[in-house]
C-alpha cells in the first residue's frame, strides 16, 4: 500500500529538464574557468540530493576529474531543515593540496555548506576548494554563506525531483517540482 502523503499528479513544474540541462553548461564553463589549471579537479558529490546534478554536471568537464561521493543527512522526513546533521560517511582520499569541487543539490538553511566548507579547510587542505549548488534558497539562510557558483535561485518553498526528494521518493524526476499549499 502506498502511504505516501503527496501525489505526483498535484506536483507543478518549477523548473524544468531543458532549463536544467542548459543551466549545467554554463556552470561547467564556469567553473573550469574558475579552476584555472591543468591539474585534476576532486568533485564531491554530496549524495544523496546531489546525485542527479553531479551525474549530469560532470559530462560537461573538459578537464580529468575524479569523483569522490560523501553522504550527509539533515532532513529526515521533514520538509522543514532539522538543524540536525547527520553525517554518515565522511570517506575520502588525502586531498591535501588538491583542486576540490564540492557539489550540493541546494543550499537552503546554509548549515550542510558551512559545515562541509569548514571540514573540507580544517581536515583537507585543499589546494583551492569550490562549492556549487544547483539550487540557492537565499530567503532561508541561518549562516552567512553563499556557494561560489549555483544554478537557480528559489523561494522558501519545499521542491521536489532531479536528486531531491520527499520521504525518499521523486528524486527521479528530470525537473525541479513543488506541490503548491
Ligand atoms: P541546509 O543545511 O538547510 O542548507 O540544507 C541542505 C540540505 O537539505 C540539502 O542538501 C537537501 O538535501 C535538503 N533540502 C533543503 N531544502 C530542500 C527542499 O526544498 N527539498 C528537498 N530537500 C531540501
Amino acid at each position: 500500500m502506498n502511504t505516501l502523503d503527496k501525489d505526483i499528479k498535484d506536483l507543478k513544474v518549477l523548473i524544468s529538464e531543458e532549463e536544467i540541462q542548459k543551466k549545467l553548461v554554463e556552470l561547467a564553463l564556469d567553473i573550469e574557468k574558475e579552476f584555472n589549471t591543468d591539474e585534476e579537479i576532486y568533485v564531491i558529490c554530496v549524495l544523496k540530493g546531489s546525485v542527479m546534478f553531479c551525474a549530469d554536471l560532470v559530462k560537461h568537464f573538459k578537464k580529468n576529474i575524479q569523483m569522490e561521493f560523501i553522504r550527509i543527512s539533515s532532513y529526515g522526513h521533514e520538509t522543514k531543515s532539522t538543524n540536525n546533521l547527520q553525517a554518515i560517511d565522511l570517506t575520502l582520499p588525502n586531498l591535501e593540496g588538491k583542486n576540490v569541487l564540492i557539489v550540493e543539490d541546494i543550499i537552503d538553511t546554509g548549515l550542510t555548506a558551512r559545515f562541509l566548507t569548514d571540514l573540507f579547510k580544517i581536515k583537507h587542505y585543499p589546494k583551492k576548494l569550490g562549492f556549487v549548488s544547483l539550487l540557492n534558497k537565499k530567503c532561508a539562510r541561518q549562516v552567512d554563506i553563499e556557494p561560489d557558483f549555483y544554478g537557480f535561485e528559489v523561494d522558501d518553498k519545499f521542491v521536489v525531483g532531479y536528486g531531491l526528494d520527499y520521504k525518499g521518493y521523486f528524486r527521479n524526476l528530470p525537473y525541479i517540482g513543488y506541490f503548491p499549499c
